[in-house]
């Protein structure tokens, strides 16, 4: 089963979609949580309030050094919530992903770039890990096989870390990338919303309404 994540921490969008799709949780890094200026314990609470019981969260950590990290990390996964840790693949971040695994802390390796990335991240055991589609595509190479070639690395080697690709501008990068059979996925709100259109939907649909109201006015149905 997809894990179908929203990449938000808009407590409005994510009532909004929770209503509407599966939503397995939230993820989160520190320019969103910036630009909301809610603060983390704040999100966290009102998300599982949301979400329920079973919402998983992704956090990033913001420390720079493998000490620091490390400790940020065992902090966040000490929350009273279903946290994943996310930390960027760098040299330094895999330090401390090697770590943090060795407690069995949860980990998402975010930022990756490239193939090379992801799969050392995968090596240092990665629970989960981060493509990031459009900013790759923004700077002129191909998102999707990125992802696509990571997934055959894992597959070759035998690596168990899940692919959750992040980043995307529109529902074509989503697509393309649904299509590989990825284990999980995060999605902006803008393109979740347009996830649903179609500009034929709507007048299909307006189009049932008027030929059953001219049949049978305001009955229902099962009132027919
Ligand atoms: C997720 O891990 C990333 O933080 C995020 O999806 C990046 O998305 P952006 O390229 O839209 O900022």
């Amino acid at each position: 089963m997809l894990e179908l994540y929203l990449d938000t921490d808009d407590i409005e969008q994510v009532k909004r979609f929770t209503r509407c799709l599966p939503i397995k949780g939230v993820t989160t890094n520190p320019s969103i949580l910036a630009k909301s200026a809610q603060g983390l314990t704040h999100t966290l609470s009102q998300l599982n309030t949301l979400i329920g019981a079973e919402a998983r969260f992704h956090v990033q950590v913001v420390s720079q050094t493998v000490d620091e990290m490390v400790n940020e990390a065992r902090q966040l996964a000490a929350l009273p919530y279903d946290i994943v840790v996310k930390i960027p693949a760098t040299e330094i971040g895999l330090a401390a992903i090697k770590q943090l695994k060795a407690e069995k802390i949860r980990i998402l390796a975010t930022a990756i770039y490239s193939v090379q990335q992801g799969f050392l991240a995968a090596l240092c055991g990665a629970d989960y890990l981060a493509p990031y589609v459009n900013r790759i595509e923004a700077m002129g190479s191909d998102g999707v096989k990125v992802v696509a070639d990571i997934q055959h690395l894992l597959t070759q080697y035998q690596l168990s870390s899940k692919l959750l690709p992040a980043s995307f501008k529109n529902t074509q990068q989503v697509l393309e990338v649904l299509k590989l059979g990825v284990g999980a996925i995060t999605l902006p709100v803008d393109v979740t919303a347009q996830l649903f259109l179609h500009p034929a939907v709507q007048p299909a649909v307006n189009q049932f309404s008027q030929d059953w109201h001219s049949v049978f006015g305001d009955k229902l149905s099962f009132e027919s």
